[in-house]
């Protein structure tokens, strides 16, 4: 007999495993490990999938791990992701479970994201006999440095999914609420380098020298007219400029000038116009100042979009849990996620999830080595996963 679960039961459960999910996520904050080096995390995450009885494969595009959990039938998979990765942050929270690592600290939260899938999985297992279809779990390895979605992906991971739901913890929304939008809700990431190349000599000097690093100023200060002048007010895009290297002495023309910057947009147009553009300008500006631009434009990540039925399902389940007042709607933001991999080819969407302390003191935003969550946001975020999950596996017919 197939009984059915409602959202007080996911809630419930959850909140009635608070203890190991926190003792699991107290433990992966301890021993952060760096983009591709999730050693130790990917197999805490594949030994606790095996206690659960899902198929686990490890090792998928680096330290990546798939736990496979076979309901009644293969069809349809709903497939929920987390990432694993920490970044070089020495950790200033003093915490009882602070990083052990010198240098390296889970700064945005990825470790509590793992403990809430692996929540997921736990609560799923539990009543596999009653899911007409099939979970999968994606554990991702490197999203630091937007490599681990492409290396998974790469191994055909998504070819059997049916939907793919991700979210990210965000310490300035507050515990218990989660936040949403429709279409572009993060921006693209590219990234440029490029060289300007003129002729070194005596700072005292000039005129026997071509000097890159007067022509380079003018580029970074002309650049920024593509964002002011080409497009429109009412489209976001960034260039920013985030490192310049040239020059050894006060008193010497360098012969060349490193430059590298990343360009974020929320749409796939103006993204390639900013591509254009910048191409044309570096190496406009710098002949002008009878220089040489070498230009590499790296397209790392597009926009990410939300599919509109898929963020309606989430909604729906995120109500049941939380109440539809606690649902807000995203306000879009210019940061990279390397989700919008997954995105590309399933539908699917991504959030999210309120986990601001509660502790009266300040607030400290990702990536910072202040930054520290509202434990009681890991119950709810396993609520909502499993809860979504258990609807979607229900609701497609295949
Ligand atoms: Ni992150």
């Amino acid at each position: 007999m197939i009984i059915l679960f409602d959202s007080t039961y996911f809630l419930t459960r959850s909140q009635d495993l608070s203890q190991y999910l926190i003792s699991i996520y107290r433990d992966i904050h301890k021993f952060p490990e760096l983009s591709l080096e999730e050693k130790r995390t990917s197999s805490k995450v594949a030994e606790e999938l095996k206690k659960f009885g899902l198929k686990v494969r490890e090792r998928v595009g680096g330290y990546g791990v798939i736990g496979h959990l076979k309901g009644g039938k293969e069809k349809p998979i709903i497939a929920l992701r987390a990432d694993m990765d920490a970044l070089p942050i020495e950790e200033e929270t003093g915490l009882p479970f602070s990083s052990q690592n010198p240098g390296v600290m889970h700064a945005c939260g990825h470790d509590v994201h793992t403990t809430i899938l692996l929540g997921a999985a736990r609560i799923l297992s539990e009543i596999k006999d009653h899911l007409p279809g099939s979970a999968e779990f994606i554990f991702q390895p490197a999203e630091e440095t937007s490599s681990g979605a492409k290396a998974m992906i790469s191994e055909g991971i998504l070819d059997e999914v049916d939907e793919i739901y991700g979210f990210h913890n965000l310490p300035t929304l507050e515990t218990g609420k989660i936040a949403i939008k429709y279409g572009a809700m993060m921006g693209s990431v590219d990234k440029i380098e490029f060289s300007v190349t003129g002729r070194g000599g005596h700072g005292a000097i000039p005129d026997m020298s071509i000097d890159p690093i007067v022509a380079s100023s003018a580029i970074i200060s002309g650049i920024q007219s593509i964002i002011s002048r080409e497009i429109s007010p009412f489209e976001p895009a960034v260039i920013t400029i985030g490192s310049i290297n040239g020059g050894s002495s006060y008193n010497i023309i360098p012969s060349e000038v490193r430059i590298e910057g990343t360009v974020r947009t929320l749409d796939s147009e103006i993204r390639r116009k900013i591509e254009e553009r910048l191409k044309e300008l570096i190496g406009g500006i710098a002949s002008s100042y009878r220089c040489l631009a070498m230009i590499n434009y790296i397209n790392m990540i597009p926009p990410l979009v939300n599919w509109d039925n898929n963020v309606d399902y989430l909604k729906r389940a995120a109500s049941e849990i939380l109440g539809e007042e606690n649902c807000i709607e995203a306000k879009p933001i210019l940061t990279g996620e390397d989700f919008t991999l997954y995105l590309e080819k399933k539908p699917g969407c991504f959030f999210w999830l309120g986990s601001k302390p509660t502790d009266g003191k300040e607030v400290s935003g990702l990536h910072s080595p202040k930054y520290r969550i509202d434990e009681s946001c890991i119950p709810l975020g396993t609520a909502i996963l499993t809860k979504l999950a258990y609807t979607r596996i229900g609701n497609i017919s295949t």
